[in-house]
């Protein structure tokens, strides 16, 4: 595995890579790696030969510069687990390689309205122009993310097809403690007791879950009792707990159609998300969580 901070070396590997037929999968991160993260690898591997990872914690889709300070960071850990899990090449850029003297931003309207596009003032700004940026940089084949940003994958989807920027996107699978808590690199941050509480988080998404299997379609009624169990954890904050059209991510009455139920709340500082995407097989709902 090569680590490699500068734009001009990684298009060399790539290009050299490409020259020997290898389809170029690429996984973008912050670091920090977890189960989560490296099941997209796992799922690149599926589709390419030649596994691309960037870390790089990105300042400019930081709305709160004290989550930014104390983001948690282990580069050499991540390093070990990027090898062990078949990363070719890592890309870890420092601030000055991605924006030294910088004045672009790709802004994405409508789909970055609501959930947590609404709650964290310029954060998908800078997660598009990152990934724009990434794209350009390594021109893989695949690009996979996860479920667990759904707002972010389904938008980067629809910027890569607005942009036309010839990556094909994966949307790979929620990884979660055996809790049933959503793996994410801020959960560092939650003590033990918060750790626990923040399990209703999950609870919340399974009462849903069983209320749309028994038949019910009101998003207020499944709202409502998400938010009775979510309460119960004592979260510090609810950020929103809403029903979404999974195409467009516009809010969504009754659930009659792929959408998507998510969640953002804070336990102590730490701010969590989940979600469960809602689909239809053979007429029959089913619950992807
Ligand atoms: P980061 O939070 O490091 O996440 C990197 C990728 O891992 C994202 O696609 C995210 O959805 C995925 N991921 C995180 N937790 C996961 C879990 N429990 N199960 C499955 N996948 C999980 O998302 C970002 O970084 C940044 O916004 C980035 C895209 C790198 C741009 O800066």
């Amino acid at each position: 595995m090569r680590v490699v901070s500068k734009i001009d070396e990684v298009r060399s590997i790539i290009e050299d890579a490409k020259k020997n037929n290898l389809l170029i999968g690429f996984v973008p991160t912050m670091g920090f790696l977890h189960k989560g993260h490296l099941s997209l690898v796992a799922e690149s591997k599926k589709h390419t030969q030649f596994q691309v990872m960037s870390i790089f914690v990105n300042k400019i889709q930081f709305n709160n510069m004290n989550d930014y300070n104390t983001y948690p960071r282990d580069l050499e850990n991540d390093f070990d687990l990027a090898e062990k899990n078949g990363v070719d090449l890592i890309f870890l850029p420092d601030d000055d390689e991605m924006y030294g003297n910088h004045l672009t931003t790709v802004h994405l309207d409508r789909l970055t309205d609501n959930l947590c596009g609404a709650c964290r003032p310029g954060h998908f700004d800078g997660v598009f122009t990152v990934v724009s940026k990434l794209f350009n940089i390594i021109q893989p084949h695949v690009a996979v993310f996860g479920q667990k940003d759904i707002q972010q994958a389904v938008s980067i989807q629809k910027m890569v097809y607005d942009l036309n920027f010839p990556v094909k996107i994966i949307m790979g699978p929620i990884i979660r403690e055996d809790s049933g808590l959503a793996m994410s690199s801020r959960n560092k941050h939650l003590s033990r007791e918060k750790r626990e509480d923040a399990l209703v988080i999950y609870k919340g998404l399974k009462r849903a879950e069983q209320l749309l299997l028994n038949g019910e379609r009101d998003s207020k009624i499944i709202i409502n009792e998400i938010e009775k169990i979510i309460l119960k954890g004592r979260p510090d904050k609810i950020d929103y707990i809403s029903a979404v059209r999974f195409s467009d991510l516009s809010f969504l009455d009754t659930i009659g159609e792929k959408a998507v139920i998510a969640v953002a709340a804070f336990f102590g500082d730490t701010r969590l998300i989940d979600n469960m995407v809602i689909e239809y097989e053979r007429g029959r709902i089913k619950c992807v969580f």
